[in-house]
């Protein structure tokens, strides 16, 4: 939440800064604001809502600096405000911040900065970092004043608490910039005469592709021509990059006019890219031992929102090709419950950004337990892949959408193929079983492709459908999270209400809210449990419902019978179907915020990156 960037070096940072901080929206988008150093004055302007606001705010001021930093803001402390904007300055105006994360002593903080004489201008917990580092330097001496403000900031992140990330500038110092990361992400972009910073790479891909991820505890220092690493001792320490290998575009909309319709078309490249390196690195992954393997009984699952949706699919996966016993938890929730510890129990994280602070908290009390960690997760560098022992990366690319799609597929494959090597690895299904499975798995990408195919359709039946203010999905066993996440779905960006339930629950209570031409949507592929849901659909439609069945052309002529709407997806095995029915459902969450004309990628009140519990 809240995205951070920098840049320093030879040209006007100000162009970067904006377009750079267009791609960190996806972070918050309450407000933005830059800061710039100008003939040794340092220049800021803030807006207050998203960052074309303060695109249309710095053409009327025209800031011009070479080294600038800027912030892209999720309100948590103090209202959407320009006051409450980033940069934050200190008294003199000389020092600005920007933050992304939680000051948790702030106010303790703010306090004996007050009794110093110390002026505050907004409720942020941001700004005592200004004035701390204000205050730090005024008992700092050093052979420079890019010396001192480097210890000043040193002894400044000593005395704050919480997850953070910040970056600092200042007047006197005006070729340099300072990083500091604790349990939030920075990621310095190393250039030719300039350097970047910033909450992820998206925003300096366009420049440089060798990245440095920071570490919790450690300080950066740019300049135009160098990039410094320091510990918490305050060491210089080697900068090691990382090539990447998304190309700009992966993070660029291409003609498309949403990142969520883009992403929903990524799937089967994302699907393909994180099954090439599945067999290989699951060989390796677990980092254990055919008899450790063996070992494993329990498998707990933590994860939030839709990566908890692939979580509780990675459940029956488990059960069924790996014969654990396996649970899953939302993340927030997972750290309330009594477990024995033990050193023979999995715990698999899935997350998309690897940030989301309910998950990192989940997977520090499996630690306090001695389990095994897994993560599986699409962020290089991210704080998720470090709590985890092993890490298994989805390979689908940035995901920029608030609405997550692609990685929603990527990780249900990813805990498919799991499963299946867990399974193989240790004995519980046969060489041949294994091979049937892989092969299905393989070809999974070209049925994506294939489902793809079906947007038009969806398209033109949400036009019957997209007025309505509450929607019903419902699955049952691996279409149950898929019904829950069809309703995640389309909620987060429609604002309607859509609630998701197992099919065979509705009797047992749920069924009493609908009425007259409530859309139902009746995920019913042609399978074993495909005359359930056809009692399903008709005590919906006994009840006056617009029931919607999507089904698999096998299935077709018996739901004629019992829906008033249909939506074909090709046949896929009974556990890869729910990859296919959920791009119908993203598709139907897609159209109907469309024709609502909801802010799709960027949907009201909500960030992509949840960095605070
Ligand atoms: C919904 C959505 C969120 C995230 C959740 C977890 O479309 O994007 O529900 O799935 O905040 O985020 P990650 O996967 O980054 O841990």
């Amino acid at each position: 939440m809240c995205g951070i960037i920098g840049y320093v070096g030879t040209k006007n940072s100000v162009p970067f800064l904006i377009e750079g901080l267009k791609k960190l929206e996806y972070r918050g988008y309450d407000s933005a604001g830059i800061a710039v150093v100008q003939d040794g004055q340092v220049q800021r302007v803030r807006a207050v809502g998203k960052v074309v606001e303060l695109e249309k705010a710095t053409l009327l001021a025209s800031p011009h600096g070479n080294c600038g930093i800027g912030h892209t803001r999720w309100a948590t402390h103090g209202k959407p405000s320009e006051e409450n904007s980033h940069p934050h300055t200190d008294c003199s105006g000389e020092i600005v911040v920007v933050h992304n994360g939680i000051i948790e002593n702030f106010l303790i903080l703010k306090e004996k900065l007050q009794t110093l004489g110390h002026k505050f201008q907004s409720e942020t917990d941001t700004e005592v970092i200004a004035h701390l580092i204000e205050e730090n330097l005024k008992h700092t001496r050093a052979a420079s004043e890019e010396d001192r403000l480097f210890r000043a900031v040193m002894k400044t992140s000593n005395e704050l608490h919480g997850a953070f990330a910040y970056s600092v500038m200042w007047a006197h110092t005006p070729q340099q910039i300072i990083g500091v990361k604790n349990q939030s992400p920075l990621a310095v972009g190393v250039g030719k005469n300039e350097n970047f910073l910033a909450s992820d790479v998206p925003a300096f891909l366009k420049y440089t592709n060798k990245v440095l991820f920071l570490e919790d505890g450690q300080t950066v220092v740019l300049t135009p021509k160098e990039v410094k690493l320091y510990g918490m001792d305050g060491k210089e320490t080697k900068v090691k990059t990382t090539k990447i290998s998304w190309d700009q575009k992966t993070a660029e909309k291409s003609g498309y006019p949403h990142f969520m319709l883009k992403e929903i078309y990524e799937q089967a490249q994302g699907i393909e890219d994180t099954l090439r390196t599945a067999k290989e690195d699951f060989g390796r992954i677990l980092g254990l031992k055919t008899e450790d393997l063996r070992k494993i009984k329990n498998v707990y699952l933590v994860a939030c929102g839709t990566a908890y949706h692939a979580a509780m699919i990675g459940k029956y996966y488990l059960e069924n090709f790996a014969g654990v016993t396996a649970s899953v938890d939302l993340a927030s929730e997972f750290k309330y419950r009594t477990i024995p510890p033990s050193k023979d129990t999995l715990c698999i994280a899935v997350s998309q950004s690897g940030e989301t602070a309910d998950t990192l908290g989940a997977v520090k009390k499996a630690q306090e337990l001695g389990f095994k960690r897994l993560a599986i997760c699409n962020v290089l560098g991210s704080g998720l892949t470090r709590a985890c022992g092993s890490v298994f990366f989805t390979h689908c690319g940035p995901e920029i959408s608030v609405a997550s799609t692609k990685a929603f597929t990527s990780q249900i494959i990813s805990l498919y193929a799991l499963a299946v090597f867990l399974g193989h690895a240790s004995g519980n299904i046969s060489q041949k079983v294994f091979n049937k499975l892989y092969k299905e798995l393989l070809s999974i990408p070209k049925s994506v492709t294939e489902t793809l195919k079906i947007e038009y359709d969806v398209r033109h039946l949400t036009k019957k459908v997209y007025k309505s203010n509450r929607f019903i999905f419902l699955g049952r066993n691996v279409d149950y999270p898929i019904a829950l996440e069809g309703a995640l779905k389309l909620k987060e960006i429609s604002y309607v209400s859509a609630e998701g339930f197992a099919a065979g629950e509705i009797k047992h209570g749920p069924i009493s809210i609908i009425d007259k031409g409530t859309p139902v949507i009746v995920l019913m592929p042609k399978n074993q449990l495909f005359d359930k849901m056809l009692s399903a659909c008709q005590e919906c439609r006994a009840r006056g419902a617009f029931v919607i069945a999507l089904t698999t052309p096998d299935g077709k002529e018996e739901a004629a019978s019992v829906c008033d709407k249909q939506i074909i997806v090709p046949q896929a095995s009974e556990y890869l179907q729910p990859v296919l029915d959920v791009i119908a459902l993203q598709f139907f969450a897609y159209w109907i915020a469309k024709r609502l004309g909801c802010d799709i990628d960027q949907p009201r009140n909500l960030a992509k990156s949840v960095t605070v519990e």
